[in-house]
């Protein structure tokens, strides 16, 4: 079985602050991609492990409205993370927070609700998404363990900066980020931050997110009000 340390792209290595800092997000910006976090390798068992994970863990969310947008996914939360290697290996490694308190520029924690802080989410239906909503912890790093191969496919991140209004997303400041399987991104200030991942567009396409969510030091106790309803709740 390979290492985890070994399944980390080369930019990456060794994940530690000094490594995050120079991936520092700049000022006014909420989200860094980092391309290739992990290798060729890293994604085939990612992948085969998260597909193991959600057939025996998953749970099936249908949210017409949950805080005014839809939840249409399958979820493994915290707890059940754990019966994994790879994906709870580097949601949990301590080493990964020093390298977002690197990007990010002050110290984070985990998220104190343990069921919604290391997570997997995926989309794998037609319409399936992931609706305009702000977070209650600071922040996220994401990886991208599967994608739709194609952006018309749906399953694309949007946000907009600096903005709390789900309006904002149909409007001229709406971002959006492609991502590909293995790459992973830091978004920061989330509740400050609109965003949403667009329906998937086509049968037999599937989208999968091993997140890993942070905190503030001083605010990682903060319930969050979708842990019950997207994660069951906190452990
Ligand atoms: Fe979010």
């Amino acid at each position: 079985m390979p290492a985890l340390d070994s399944l980390i792209g080369h930019d990456y290595q060794p994940l530690s602050r000094e490594t995050g800092a120079r991936h520092a997000l700049r000022k006014g910006e909420h989200i860094i991609v980092l391309p290739g976090f992990l290798i060729e390798e890293g994604v085939r068992l990612f992948r085969e492990e998260a597909l193991r994970l959600l057939g025996a863990h998953g749970k099936r969310k249908d949210l017409s409205a949950l805080n005014g947008s839809p939840r249409h996914m399958t979820t493994v939360n915290g707890r059940h993370l754990l019966n994994g290697e790879y994906i709870p290996g580097l949601l949990r490694h301590p080493a990964l927070l020093e390298y977002v308190t690197g990007i990010v520029g002050e110290r984070v924690v985990p998220y104190g609700d343990t069921n919604e802080a290391c997570v997997l989410i995926e989309l794998n239906n037609k319409g399936d998404t992931h609706g305009a909503h702000c977070d209650q912890f600071r922040g996220v790093l994401n990886v991208a363990v599967a994608m739709p191969d194609e952006a018309e496919d749906g399953g694309v991140l949007a946000y907009v900066p600096g903005v709390r209004d789900p309006a904002a997303l149909r409007g001229k400041d709406r971002r959006e980020v492609w991502l590909k399987p293995g790459d992973a991104y830091v978004m920061d200030h989330t509740d400050d931050c609109v965003h949403e991942v667009t329906p998937l567009t086509r049968r037999g396409s599937r989208r999968i997110i091993a997140s890993l969510a942070f905190s503030d030091p001083k605010h990682a106790g903060i319930p969050s009000q979708s842990s019950a309803q997207l994660f069951d709740g906190c452990s």
